[in-house]
């Protein structure tokens, strides 16, 4: 193996500099070359190719910088259409014009989709990442445990879980944490401890959401900033026994901290987050997200006079609000547990190529014994039986739906991950780089400029 090429595909997460950089580096020992494909598939199905060499003379550039977040080489969310064969004929033509040997993708569920079809013509490889933590397995069967139905109403398939969440032990878990979850939960949580203390002041209600789609561990990660109530999308929300602990938090301590994953579900699997049926002053419909609607009943069923009859003076309006953490979660400095697996996930995916196989995802593992170790599964083991791939969701024995907190073995998941996620120099990278006085005088420095002067095409 002389030369590989590597793509960022899906959604950007902190940790994906780290990923590439751990590749190179990797790839370096190795002597083997290492091509950056631009916008993830996206670059791949452009006849014109962009790319840029990462390690000229197998020295990594400069601009590939560990600590930095996103992805010097740009992500989409465009995938390559496994029926589409003569996109694929022209996507394996281009990579063979580079002389390209195999494929890492950098990415999630979706992208295990699009670097599928891609197998048939070289050794494709994944190396995990997403904020959400949802790529892997609860326990090795549990692909298996998925069933497809005919929904008359959609016309669609529609998947069920026949067998759910059997109680696991954490050294079964495939994939136990992927690079840029830890970072998102570290701004989650400091984000909520900022909040408490306002809402503490002015006695009010915050309803933080967060992000994570359809999984929560997200959410259960915020439970290190000690919100009061954490809300995720794997259990149907109640909104009587929220009210209920709401007014007794409020009562004791006159203000609530709410933490509300962005996928949560009503009883009847309804999503919450869902477009409102509410139009702004042009006409076009508001969306709005799961904490807006938690706002909206809390206003409902609390009403003005349980807070003046507290002698707060305040409307039920005024006292309850919502912030969405949103894509402050994705970006920025990776901390340093997802720098440091990110960095051993990417070597681990070289080493994968390296060594022939082809269709593998690099995975992070954990056991008691060792601690942290990368490993890899076959992508096809994390398919059901219909070949789909199914976002992992949190398993539901890590929460505690009674104190709307992590369970016991929830908070066994947690520790290892974050104990020691943070290191030394991150904090002294917010020292010395936030407020320096050069920052007031320069304007941001993109890497995209220096980037686009190592693109290369081909020609068309
Ligand atoms: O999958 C990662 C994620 O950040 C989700 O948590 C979130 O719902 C989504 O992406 C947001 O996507 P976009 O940046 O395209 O709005």
């Amino acid at each position: 193996m002389k030369r590989i090429a590597i793509l960022t595909a899906g959604g950007d997460t902190p940790a994906l500099n780290a990923t590439i950089a751990g590749a190179v580096t990797r790839a370096n020992a190795l002597q083997i070359r290492v091509f950056g494909i631009i916008k993830g598939f996206s670059g791949l199905l452009n006849p014109q190719f962009p790319h840029l060499e990462l390690n000229p003379l197998f020295h990594s550039i400069p601009e590939l910088n560990p600590c930095l977040g996103g992805t010097i080489l740009g992500a989409s969310r465009t995938y390559v259409d496994g029926h589409d064969k003569a996109a694929l004929d022209a996507v394996a033509m281009r990579l063979k014009a580079l002389k390209i040997d195999g494929l890492i993708c950098i990415g999630g569920d979706g992208t295990i989709n699009g670097m599928q079809p891609l197998a048939d013509y070289l050794p494709v490889v994944l190396a995990p990442k997403t904020i959400d933590n949802d790529l892997g397995l609860n326990y090795p069967e549990e692909a298996n445990e998925w069933i497809r139905e005919a929904d008359e109403a959609s016309g669609k398939p529609r998947y069920r879980r026949v067998k759910k969440n059997r109680e696991i032990e954490l050294d079964e878990i495939i994939n136990y944490a992927t690079p840029g979850y830890a970072t998102a939960v570290y701004v989650a949580a400091t984000g909520i401890e900022r909040i408490r203390t306002t809402a503490e002041s002015h006695r009010r209600i915050a309803i933080i959401e967060v992000m994570g789609r359809d999984s929560g561990y997200i959410a259960l990660g915020s439970a290190y900033g000690q919100p009061d109530i954490i809300l995720l999308p794997e259990y149907a929300i109640d909104l009587e026994s929220i009210t209920t602990r709401v007014k007794e938090l409020y009562d004791l301590q006159k203000h609530v901290v709410m933490v509300v994953g962005e996928g949560v579900v009503t009883q009847d699997g309804t999503l919450l987050g869902d477009e409102m049926k509410q139009t702004d002053p042009s006409g076009k419909p508001i969306l709005s997200g799961a904490s807006e609607v938690i706002r909206n009943a809390l206003i409902e069923r609390l009403e003005d006079s349980f807070f003046t009859t507290r002698r707060r003076n305040e409307s039920a309006e005024s006292a309850i609000f919502t912030r969405k953490l949103g894509h402050t979660q994705r970006g920025g400095r990776p901390i340093q547990f997802d720098r440091f697996q990110a960095m051993q996930l990417g070597g681990k995916a070289v080493d994968l190529l390296h060594s022939g196989a082809s269709n593998y995802v690099a995975t992070l593992q954990w056991n008691q014994a060792k601690g942290f170790y990368v490993d890899s599964i076959a992508a096809n083991r994390l398919r059901d039986q219909y070949g789909g791939i199914h976002p992992r969701q949190m398993h539901t024995s890590f929460y505690n739906p009674q104190h709307f907190q992590p369970s016991a073995i929830g908070e066994k998941y947690l520790m290892p991950i974050f104990t020691n996620a943070i290191g030394g120099e991150d904090m002294e990278a917010v020292r010395v780089n936030l407020f320096h006085p050069g920052n007031l005088r320069q304007a941001y420095q993109s890497v995209n400029v220096d980037v686009q002067k190592r693109i290369r095409y081909l020609e068309s």
